[in-house]
């Protein structure tokens, strides 16, 4: 039998080996419970939630490239075309740190090519802001493309001389050669000529080495007339010839800021103004079915819109989730956009151009 005394010595010596081997225990039994609990709750997560399973089908769709954005980063404008899609509703403008942000993450998702549009692009902080992003997706971004669609009435040389460098494609909208009518459209600041400013921007391009594009909506007013001479004169390296479109919310339905019912012609009266200036090669025609889905659109908040329907469905901004959920409510359809000649040549590097 052994002494209290021999009792005590054994208890003495055995009691850091036990408390060893608790701790160890403790140790193994931390890990499995964690282990254990983990796939536990990727057990319950997978089987139950319907926004999951919804989330891991969009996840092994192909994600889709946003190769070519239109960023109309204001609403606001200077002219009145009667027939305006992207109208004056609020009159926002992002911090030009998150506007940068946001093109990051559009850079990061693929995008090669950014064209700035508005309301008139020209017209926010006197065109130092729309610089200002020029410079930056030039040579911060490195894009490949970078451009603009303008009114060109508030163009000025001093900002082809600063930012003209980083710039590869302007492009003026022009839907006719007759002040009258362009009066009539809206097309114009009080009885400032818009054709003026056209001509002096298309000298400024050849000066500084811009492309130049031009743009036409073919509506009620200008479907009869013949263009091509001064489109040949002008001698863009691109015109898009667009059919008068109506969007619920802009110009048409409840709520808008325009009625273009009016300006509105048919698809054959579209096809015998394309019919009578099929001799200017660089002319490129957009139906209302081209238009509606295969653009990109990003508003003043940068959420793309979905044109399908007919109106303007907006999706969450980009800044606040991402580009890849954004852009799974764009409408976007790659094979129209590719369809629609979208992809050409975009990079003032890559073209052989008389300036
Ligand atoms: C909304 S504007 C913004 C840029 C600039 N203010 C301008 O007019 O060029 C962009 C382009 O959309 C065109 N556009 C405007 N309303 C349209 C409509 N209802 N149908 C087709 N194109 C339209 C314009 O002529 C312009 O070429
Ligand atoms: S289409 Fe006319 S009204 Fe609309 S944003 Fe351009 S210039 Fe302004």
């Amino acid at each position: 039998m052994f002494s209290t005394q021999a009792v005590f010595w054994v208890q003495l010596c055995m009691s850091p080996l036990q408390l060893i081997y608790a701790a160890v225990r403790t140790l193994i039994d931390v890990i499995c419970s964690q282990v254990h609990g983990a796939s536990k709750l990727r057990s319950t997560r997978k089987g139950n939630s319907a926004t999951d399973k919804l989330m891991q089908k969009k996840l092994t769709q192909p994600a889709t490239t946003p190769s070519s954005v239109n960023y109309h980063f204001t609403r606001q404008c200077n002219y009145k075309c009667g027939f305006c899609f992207h109208t004056a509703k609020t009159s926002f403008v992002l911090p030009i740190e998150e506007a940068k942000r946001g093109l990051k993450l559009l850079k990061q998702s693929g995008m090669e090519k950014i064209n700035f549009s508005g309301g008139e692009p020209f017209i926010h902080k006197s065109g130092e802001f729309l610089g200002k992003l020029v410079q930056y997706c030039k040579e911060d971004l490195q894009l490949p493309s970078v451009s603009i669609v303008s009114n060109g009435s508030m163009v000025r040389e001093k900002w082809f001389k600063k930012y003209g460098e980083y710039l590869d494609i302007l492009a003026i909208s022009c839907d006719s050669f007759d002040e009258d009518t362009n009066q009539t459209i809206g097309r114009a600041q009080g009885t400032k000529s818009h054709l003026d400013n056209l001509s002096k921007v298309r000298e400024w391009c050849r000066e500084y080495k811009v492309a130049f594009k031009i743009n036409s909506v073919i509506n009620t007013f200008n479907v009869e007339e013949d263009m091509r001479d001064r489109i040949t004169e002008l001698n863009p390296v691109r015109w898009k010839v667009f059919q008068c479109l109506l969007i619920d919310g802009e110009n048409a339905g409840e709520d808008s800021l325009r009625e273009a019912e009016r300006f509105v012609i048919s698809e054959e009266q579209f096809q015998e103004f394309l019919e009578r200036h099929s001799s200017i090669s660089c002319l490129v025609p957009e139906s209302n079915q081209k238009m509606r889905d295969s653009y990109l659109i990003l508003d003043e908040y940068m959420r793309f819109l979905d044109c399908r329907q007919g109106r303007k469905d907006p999706s969450k901004s980009i800044l606040d989730v991402g580009v890849q959920e954004a852009i799974q409510f764009s409408g976007f359809d790659e094979k129209m956009f590719l369809k629609r000649g979208g992809k050409y040549v975009w990079s003032k590097a890559d073209m052989r151009l008389e300036w």
